[in-house]
């Protein structure tokens, strides 16, 4: 009997939550919501490292004399500007925002009992300050902080990054306003190689400054990959430097709502200096209507009662010239794109209008596909994996590329299905 409510228990809280996920604002929800105001007891690592040891004994931080520095023995140097920049960007996260309020906060830190520096200390050779984030990238730290002071030891860049990041979170003013940080001892690594917000910058524009400030949030959760749904139907804002057209024409606005290479750019150093990766999302042969005004005959023409009806669907997979685009096309995005792995969607192909076009028909008969278009979606993304293949880019799809397509699953697409699965945040913006 007790074994049995045990393991009923996660199944009633299950039950409970879906409860209280469709009841809206009940008293019950208001008092959760007032509970989530009060602030976190110090020590509420946001996510919590694998093991905190904190303790009653407490420094001050006087931050006019606090200074983040390379410790002794770092691989990593001034010449490092991603740690550079990091410890500029952490001092301020800290000490920022009080010291421009006026107060000498200095003054209120106890004369005893100081912490002036924080040393951090990259043990690695390959320290990679001057490399991108990758799926294997080592992102493991020890923080101690004790009577002989503050250390960050990571053996790359990425590992300090997050170390910082935890750092911050352990300073906080006491009640005398006195910063202050308890004696610690950390030992951190992430359990998923792969913590990934998705954004979607084609039914919603979205400015570079909101995509900067979806990046900081992104180190604030220690999140890793940044999943560009650059374009889509809605819209083209990629600036392509081989086919200007698609943004000219495909974009809400060919000036405004575009993001030029200098942005994108932009973009990957700014997720690089946070520890976090840019994979692009170029979704076909669905979910392309923005391509076709900017490329011509790019899209399958649609017929009704035997006529072109003057509408497009998915990318037309029997010609030729709708590969050659797509093999310059990718081959510019490879370059542009610094990450190992493109995603390159191939979700909710709609063949109503493959079924209409008497030339694809025709097609359909002389490859003995039958009526099972879903043969000519697959020829079309085994095609497109050939290409990136060929530009020595990994790839990820959808999960709908599997249900349909299982003659395109290779040792290699599994491996990448895996990364598909792991966490993915919609973030739906309102800015
Ligand atoms: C940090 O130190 C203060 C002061 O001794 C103590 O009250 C608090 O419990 C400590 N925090 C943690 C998480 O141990
Ligand atoms: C398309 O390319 C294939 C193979 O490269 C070739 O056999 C075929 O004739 C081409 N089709 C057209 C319409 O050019």
């Amino acid at each position: 009997m007790a074994v049995m409510s045990v393991r009923l228990l996660p199944v009633l809280c299950l039950a409970l939550l879906s409860l209280r996920g469709s009841a809206a604002y009940d008293p019950d929800d208001i008092a959760l919501l007032q509970a989530a105001q009060v602030p976190s007891p110090y020590g509420s690592l946001w996510p919590l490292p694998q093991a905190v040891q904190i303790s009653p004994d407490v420094y001050y931080i006087p931050p006019g004399e606090f200074s983040i520095v390379h410790g002794a023995g770092s691989t990593a140097g001034p010449t490092c500007v991603v740690l550079e920049k990091a410890f500029q960007r952490y001092y301020d996260y800290m000490f920022g925002y009080e010291q421009r309020d006026g107060r000498d906060v200095d003054a209120s830190a106890p004369s005893s009992g100081r912490l002036l520096q924080l040393e951090v200390v990259i043990t690695s050779k390959e320290n990679e300050c001057h490399k991108y984030p990758h799926i294997n990238s080592d992102e493991s730290y020890k923080l101690i902080i004790d009577d002989s002071g503050a250390v960050l030891q990571a053996s790359q860049v990425w590992g300090a990054l997050r170390g910082l990041e935890t750092f911050s979170q352990l300073v906080y003013r006491d009640s005398t306003g006195a910063f202050t940080v308890n004696k610690t001892h950390i030992a951190d690594a992430p359990r998923f190689s792969h913590r990934g917000v998705l954004l979607d910058t084609s039914r919603h524009f979205l400015p570079l400054k909101t995509i900067f400030l979806n990046l900081e949030a992104m180190s604030f959760n220690k999140m890793n990959v940044f999943h560009w749904h650059i374009v889509d139907d809605q819209s083209f804002p990629y600036q392509s430097a081989l086919f200007p057209e698609l943004s000219n024409k495909g974009a809400y606005h060919p000036f405004t709502h575009v993001y030029t290479p200098v942005d994108v750019r932009m973009v990957i150093e700014y997720a690089r200096h946070r520890g976090i990766r840019v994979v692009p999302e170029f979704d076909s042969p669905g979910h392309t209507s923005s391509w076709g005004k900017g490329q011509k005959d790019l899209l399958t023409p649609c017929y009704t009662d035997g006529q072109p009806s003057g509408t497009y669907g998915p990318i037309n997979p029997i010609l030729n010239s709708s590969y050659c685009f797509m093999d310059e096309l990718f081959q510019e995005i490879s370059l542009v794109f610094a990450d190992q792995y493109i995603h390159l969607g191939g979700d909710e192909v709609d063949v109503s209008c493959w079924k209409s076009n008497p030339d694809i028909t025709k097609f359909m008969s002389e490859h003995g596909f039958g009526t099972d278009y879903r043969k000519l979606e697959s020829l079309y993304v085994q095609r497109i994996l050939d290409i990136v293949t060929k530009y020595k880019k990994g790839y990820m799809v959808w999960q709908e590329v599997f249900d349909n397509h299982d003659q395109v699953c290779s040792c290699g697409i599994v491996r990448v299905a895996l990364l598909c699965f792991s966490i993915l945040a919609y973030v739906i913006l309102n800015y």
